[in-house]
């Protein structure tokens, strides 16, 4: 299949509407439908509920939450960029954004609306930016005819546009490499059945879905040329906080030599967090993991645990992909 489809915009600042304008994540693969935020609240929840989701996605629809209270004036802009700020405490580009809208509310002088307009669509354009130029140093580490899996989805949907790790898919075939991917389903949500899938099918590669338990037999019987993840916080020592499942593959990795990547702008990079043990690691409801796909459930008087995040230690790192360039062991950020 070729690629006829126009680049994915699942996050937007709607002028008509004077709305955030977000592709409904929840809905995919059945459904491609947008919704309109019209207040700070709907933002939030949509960034809750995973509307939209993925690190820099999530960073981007808070910024356009918080134009969403400009109207209101300055106070109510503060009191948004709390409400934002109380949505989901694992990816850093959340507060990095919103720290930007804060500094920028500080010395705006003019119109709110028009400086934080401003600021939003910066942090939206430098991450398309950022995301280019992460795939073109991330598009040279893969041989011709690679052979990839990848985990959650870090893909366009999931930031400004183009992706991380598949980003860096993106700009190897635009530089003639052909790939082949494989996707873990990524439970309990399925970004990699639904979104990564849908994604990478929409754009013509070739994609195959496993669940995360098959990682290992796959990496026994095909030789896998890269694991490709993106990442939700870096700490200053490299470790890297990614969805559930990444640590667990970046173990298998090793033990096959297959080398594992993490793909990340900087804005995903925490300097003040040491080490993983910094990183606040959200835990979701219980029920996301007691409904099954099939709409059966783990019996109610079983205990689940939910952790939507884990932490790869530095060490499984072969290389941490930035728009700034390619970093490894022993990793020097500063
Ligand atoms: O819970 P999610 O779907 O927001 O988690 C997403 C991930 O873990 C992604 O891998 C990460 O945010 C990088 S997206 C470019």
């Amino acid at each position: 299949m070729t690629n006829t489809n126009a680049p994915l915009s699942a996050v937007s600042w709607d002028e008509g509407e004077r709305a955030l304008r977000l592709l409904d994540q929840r809905a995919l693969p059945a459904e491609e439908r947008f919704i309109l935020c019209h207040t700070v609240e709907e933002a939030a929840q949509s960034i809750e509920d995973m509307t939209v989701r993925g690190a820099p996605a999530i960073g981007i629809a808070a910024a356009y939450g918080v134009v969403l209270a400009a109207d209101a004036g300055r106070e109510a802009v503060r009191s948004a960029l709390d409400r934002l700020a109380r949505t989901r405490p694992t990816a850093v580009n959340l507060f990095a954004a919103l720290g930007r809208m804060r500094r920028r509310l500080d010395i705006a002088d003019g119109p709110l609306l028009v400086a934080l307009l401003e600021e939003a669509r910066s942090i939206h354009r430098e991450d398309v930016e950022g995301n280019r130029r992460l795939g073109a140093f991330g598009a040279k580490l893969l041989p011709d005819k690679a052979v990839v899996l990848t985990h959650c989805n870090a893909g366009a949907i999931a930031t400004g546009g183009h992706g991380t790790a598949l980003g860096v898919l993106r700009s190897a075939r635009e530089a003639g490499k052909s790939i082949k991917v494989y996707a873990d389903e990524t439970r309990p949500l399925f970004q990699g059945a639904r979104l990564t899938a849908w994604e990478l099918n929409r754009d013509g590669f070739d994609v195959t879905v496993i669940a995360e338990g098959m990682a290992g037999a796959l990496m026994r019987r095909t030789k896998i040329d890269a694991v490709i993840v993106g990442a939700d916080r870096i700490a200053r020592n490299g470790d890297t906080a990614n969805k559930i499942g990444t640590y667990g593959l970046s173990v298998l990795a090793a033990a096959h030599g297959a080398p594992f990547y993490v793909a990340a702008p900087w804005s995903t990079f925490d300097l003040s967090a040491a080490s993983g043990v910094d990183i606040p690691i959200e835990e979701r409801s219980e029920e996301e993991m007691r409904l099954l796909p099939d709409g059966r459930r783990v019996p109610d008087d079983v205990r689940v645990w939910n952790p939507a995040f884990d932490v790869t230690p530095a060490e499984n790192i072969a290389a941490i992909i930035t728009e700034r360039g390619v970093f490894r062991l022993p990793y020097d950020f500063a």
